[in-house]
């Protein structure tokens, strides 16, 4: 039978239905039973007899039945779907689903932000993420109709690409062609779209990732994505008409509405007088309110501003203030080339500002190869520098190339000021927590040593050793537990450990990583005791417990079988911990290094790691 969306079934009145989704709710009435159904399109109310269902919230079922009118004391106006139900005939259950470890009914910003991203494919299921992704999704899709209306051509730029300037650090990608040598992740397609230009396109546009290895923020990200776009023939009011009715457009035709049309344009100089920044909120508490955006453009900045880390390496000179690609304004061009009143010489840049963020930005362009010449060399770059750095562009420039400008938005910022959201990463969908750690698969993380072999490189793994040591040692003196360390020569068993700790063998506590299907977890234990796994399966209905490889050990902690210390709160993985440990009063352990131990009391331990303690050790032998 044909799938009936949700959303379908009111306009299907006395009609046999087949739905497919999530089980989104459960009410019990005696007999009969509510259930939710939600798929993409909304939530519709099946009616059961009892005895004909057994799912749980979040289950994944296909529900045969007819379309009929609630009764009239029953009809709900929040629905889309609130004046009728589906009785339902027959229901297979697709897939199971076990209890959310996160509450996705509410708007989730009450739950801590690392279990959100761990479980983003849950959190995502909740209302207020779905509508966001979709708003983003129609966003990108408005923004392309419109700029395909004034003949744009959407290009895709490389990813792999060289290292620029623009202002932040690139993520670099190592080449095992040729070792050695890196490529860069582009912080924004600026030189290709440029070259675009060269290569006589005349009106460019992308949806663009960029990555920027730079602080992260509430607004700002690793990686963003820009809807790019360039132009020939052009000057900077052109370019700013052109995007202010793109925006226009597009906002308006999603249902928001504009403060101010035309958008005001304020200069530097006057914003800051005005704001004390060059981004701020035009809105009042009204305006807010409902939702209303405030857009205004910020033109005629400084070119450079001072800088006590130029390019040449002295203690001071000047840096560009936004692109250092911009034209100067006409009438301080002669400046530039003659590098007089560097601190006057002033930029075509405009930004644009919305509700408080700089939601875009971009200039016209120095064409002319002197023009960016003169930029590099006022930042304090030698000529063969330049060169090394930039002439593709000056060569590129050196055979005809249209005089043009253009400007990026950020999508992520844009859609902060549609929603109201105050983080970026509730408009993204697989986002980073603010740590840098990516959502479900915790990279950053570490790889095989073949895989570093193979790219030429070598990693510092006895520093990251001291590193985890020293961690632990701040952990121990932050939570004021008393603890004694010793040095001692480089030891890989448990037996070794004791006799050179001079400790009896039961006092070791051993930290060994095995994985749970595709999850690591630790199990801690006496080093005279065995792990039996049949009792830690039998304990927590774990089925495929396997012992990790040394290799997967390296990359759960980043440090070799024998130093691995029982903390895997460090490493972010469960604890286990058999409860023969609690024998003694002292546990002693490699922390981070084969050459150093740390011996501490077995209570502070737990109150530190909060490990799960439950008794799965063999040959229990009390001493
Ligand atoms: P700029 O660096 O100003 O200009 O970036 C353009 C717009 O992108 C957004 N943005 C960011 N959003 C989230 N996280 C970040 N880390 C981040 N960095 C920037 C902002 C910003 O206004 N190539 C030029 C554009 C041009 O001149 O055409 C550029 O990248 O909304």
């Amino acid at each position: 039978m044909k799938r009936t969306l949700a959303s379908e079934t009111v306009k299907q009145l006395g009609e046999k239905v087949s739905l497919s989704g999530f089980v989104g709710g459960r009410r019990d009435h005696g007999k009969i039973v509510f259930l939710d159904l939600r798929d993409r399109s909304g939530v519709v109310q099946l009616v059961i007899a009892k005895d004909l269902i057994d799912v749980r919230n979040e289950d994944v079922i296909e529900a045969t039945g007819v379309v009929q009118k609630r009764p009239e004391a029953m009809i709900n106006p929040k629905l889309a779907t609130g004046t009728i139900e589906v009785a339902l005939e027959s229901m297979t259950l697709l897939s199971k689903s076990r209890e959310l470890p996160l509450p996705i009914d509410t708007d989730g910003y009450e739950i801590n932000e690392e279990v959100r991203l761990k479980y983003r494919y849950l959190d995502l299921r909740r209302p207020r993420l779905q509508k966001n992704i979709k708003l983003r999704s129609a966003l990108v899709d408005r923004i392309r109709q419109f700029l395909f209306s004034k003949d744009f051509t959407e290009i895709e730029t490389p990813l792999l690409t060289k290292s620029t300037p623009e202002g932040s650090r690139d993520f670099l990608v190592p080449s095992r062609m040729q070792p050695g040598k890196f490529y860069a992740l582009p912080q924004s397609p600026q030189q290709y779209k440029q070259l675009l230009m060269a290569a006589g396109f005349e009106r460019y546009f992308q949806i663009a990732r960029c990555l920027r290895d730079e602080d992260l923020r509430a607004d700002r990200g690793f990686e963003h994505t820009q809807v790019d776009i360039e132009m020939s023939f052009v000057e900077r009011e052109d370019v700013m008409a052109l995007d202010e009715e793109m925006i226009t457009t597009v906002v308006e035709s999603l249902g928001y509405k504009i403060k101010e049309k035309p958008f005001p344009v304020f200069t530097y100089e006057e914003s800051m007088k005005r704001f004390g920044a060059d981004k701020f909120d035009l809105r009042m508490d009204e305006d807010k309110k409902k939702g209303i955006l405030a857009f205004a453009w910020v033109v005629d900045f400084p070119f450079f501003e001072k800088t006590d880390q130029p390019a040449d390496g002295s203690k001071e000179g000047w840096t560009f203030t936004h692109n250092p690609f911009s034209m100067p304004k006409k009438e301080h061009k002669e400046w530039l080339l003659s590098k007089k009143n560097i601190d006057k010489i002033l930029t075509t840049q405009y930004d644009l500002v919305c509700n408080g963020y700089e939601v875009g930005g971009g200039s016209i362009r120095g064409h002319e190869p002197e023009i960016l010449h003169a930029v590099f060399s006022v930042m304090g770059y030698e000529d063969k520098k330049i060169e090394e750095q930039f002439g593709h562009m000056l060569q590129a420039f050196r055979y005809g190339v249209p005089p043009h400008g253009g400007l990026a938005h950020g999508i992520e910022r844009l859609l902060m000021t549609l929603t109201g959201e105050p983080y970026l990463r509730e408009v993204v969908a697989f986002p980073m927590t603010s740590g840098g750690q990516t959502s479900i698969m915790d990279a950053p993380s570490f790889v095989a040593d073949e895989q570093l072999a193979e790219l030429g490189i070598q990693t510092f793994s006895e520093s990251h050793s001291s590193s985890l040591y020293e961690k632990i040692i701040t952990l121990l003196e932050s939570a004021k537990v008393s603890y004694e360390q010793t040095e001692h020569e480089r030891v890989v068993t448990s037996e070794d450990a004791a006799r050179v700790r001079n400790a009896p063998l039961s006092e070791g506590a051993k930290a060994l990583i095995f994985y749970e299907d595709e999850s690591p977890v630790m199990l801690v234990i006496a080093a005279d005791l065995k792990v039996d796994t049949k009792l830690v399966k039998s304990l927590h209905g774990i089925k495929n417990l396997r012992m990790a490889t040394p290799v997967e050990v390296k990359k759960v902690s980043g440090v070799d079988i024998g130093a691995v210390p029982p903390f895997g709160n460090l490493f972010r993985i469960p604890v286990y911990m058999d409860e023969g440990l609690r024998r003694n009063d002292m546990i002693v352990f490699n922390a981070g290094l084969h050459t150093k131990s740390v011996r501490m009391k077995e209570r502070d331990y737990e109150s530190l790691v909060k490990p799960v303690v439950e008794l799965f050790s063999k040959n229990v032998n009390p001493e």
